[in-house]
């Protein structure tokens, strides 16, 4: 008889905890997942997911008699020993993650000796060790998610690697937590938590350090007539280096990098070290996201009373997800310098108006571009690609296309008469 699948309880149904929740249960097990939200619960438990990830409304779907959705963590503590930690842990005004919800759930667990922490929230590093201070009998471990918005169910199911941070008196429960994961057949690393703490926090700095260099890159091409898409395919078939991370563009955003990157800074810097190259990774970004504008005045002049088109507003296709997107700033910026904006994204639009103040939001690609002096490519949704050139330049005023994904293809857009410009491609 096979051995019975161990229970887990899921702390904050977020979209961590939901995808943790409905890939253990489609794993086989028994999952309680709480949520402080009451309304949530209760869609959840009727089968609706309140966030756009492909695949995630399938899976809850058919995983429904395995995963009890419940706002009681009583019942949690009664039912599963390992406790997953997806609370999230926003910034603060100094930069440092808020760990008020993490305090909170560890406060909930009390001095249980049976009940393990699996923390998934991203946390500053020594967070784990503090916290098995305070609370020597709860088991803790950490194991950090590395999920991409928009493939968070295969980046689960099918992991590059399976990080667990444990100390000696955890090491039981690191186990538990280790046999959670094997039939997934990824590698899995036992380090100690502060170094599990960190390898996701350097992960994601590194992985922004790649975006944030090849778009510097970029820039010196623009300056000196190389095209950046032809440097990345030289440079990434070093296996050194890899081809993953290296398309240039306006910048990185999202849940994830902006935070872990202010994270990790601020960490350093609490701890008495200058994080210098982290800090310029932050900042190039920053100015890589206003110079979209320079190009639009470039071939426009003053913005003032310009209309510009704003194509995508998600910080990245497959998501609906606008926290830290360019569309964001760029559309501030555009309104500073004078212009009219109006935007549009295939999934992300209908929540987007409340962020994007004085931005007209359209229910197409077409209606933004109508009339337009300029359409900004911002994110790289496909049906942006398979636009009519041809009708998309009749319908401008101005027919011009700054490409801030190196996305379309400028042959074609060029074919249809109008002017293009990329990122890093002079
Ligand atoms: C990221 C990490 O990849 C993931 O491991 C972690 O758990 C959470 O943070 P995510 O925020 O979903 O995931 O987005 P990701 O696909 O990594 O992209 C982040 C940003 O970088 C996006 O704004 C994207 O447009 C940008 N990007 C990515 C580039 O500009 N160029 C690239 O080559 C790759």
């Amino acid at each position: 008889m096979p051995a019975e699948k161990e229970p887990v309880g899921v702390i904050g149904v977020g979209w961590v905890g939901l995808v943790t929740a409905a890939c253990f249960a489609e794993l086989g097990h028994e999952i309680v997942a709480r949520d402080i939200l009451p309304e949530k619960v209760e869609s959840l438990s009727r089968g609706e997911v309140p966030i756009y990830e492909p695949g995630l409304p399938e899976l809850v779907e058919k995983n429904r008699e395995r995963i009890t959705f419940t706002t009681d963590m009583a019942e949690v503590l009664d039912r599963t020993r390992l406790l997953f930690c997806c609370v999230d842990t926003p910034p603060t005004y100094s930069g440092d993650a808020d760990l008020s919800r993490v305090e909170t759930v560890v406060d909930e667990i009390g001095d249980s000796t049976e009940h393990a922490i699996v923390m998934k929230s991203t946390v500053p590093v020594g967070t784990g060790r503090s916290i098995n201070r305070r609370r020597p009998g709860i088991g803790y471990a950490s194991n950090p998610e590395f999920l991409k918005e928009g493939s968070a169910v295969a980046d689960f199911m099918k992991p590059d690697r399976v990080v667990i941070g444990a100390e000696q008196s955890s090491a039981a429960f690191a186990e538990r937590v280790a046999a959670l994961y094997e039939p997934l057949d990824g590698p899995i690393v036992h380090t100690d938590v502060a170094s599990a703490e960190m390898v996701k926090l350097a992960s994601n700095a590194f992985l922004a350090t790649k975006i944030s260099f090849i778009n510097e890159i970029a820039n010196v091409c623009e300056q000196v007539g190389a095209d950046v898409t032809e440097v990345a395919r030289g440079m990434g078939l070093d296996e050194r280096i890899g081809p993953q991370f290296l398309r240039a563009g306006i910048g990185w955003g999202g849940s994830c990098f902006p935070k872990d990157t202010l994270a990790l800074k601020q960490l350093a810097g609490n701890s008495g070290y200058h994080f210098q190259l982290l800090s310029a990774v932050i900042e190039v970004n920053e100015l890589q996201k206003r110079r979209v504008v320079s190009k639009l005045q470039k071939h426009l002049g003053s913005l003032v009373g310009k209309e510009i088109a704003l194509l995508g507003i998600a910080f990245k296709p497959n998501t609906d997800d606008i926290r830290e997107a360019t569309s964001l700033v760029l559309a501030a910026r555009l309104h500073g310098e004078g212009a009219n904006v109006r935007a549009y994204d295939p999934v992300a639009s209908a929540h987007a108006a409340e962020h994007l103040p004085g931005t007209t939001i359209c229910d197409s690609a077409m209606e933004a571009v109508a009339g337009a002096d300029g359409v900004v490519i911002v994110t790289e949704w496909p049906e942006f690609r398979e636009l009519d050139w041809s009708a998309v330049k009749d319908s401008l005023s101005t027919p011009l296309v700054v490409d801030g994904r190196n996305f379309l293809d400028r042959d074609a857009v060029a074919a249809a008469g109008l002017t293009y410009e990329g990122v890093g491609r002079s």
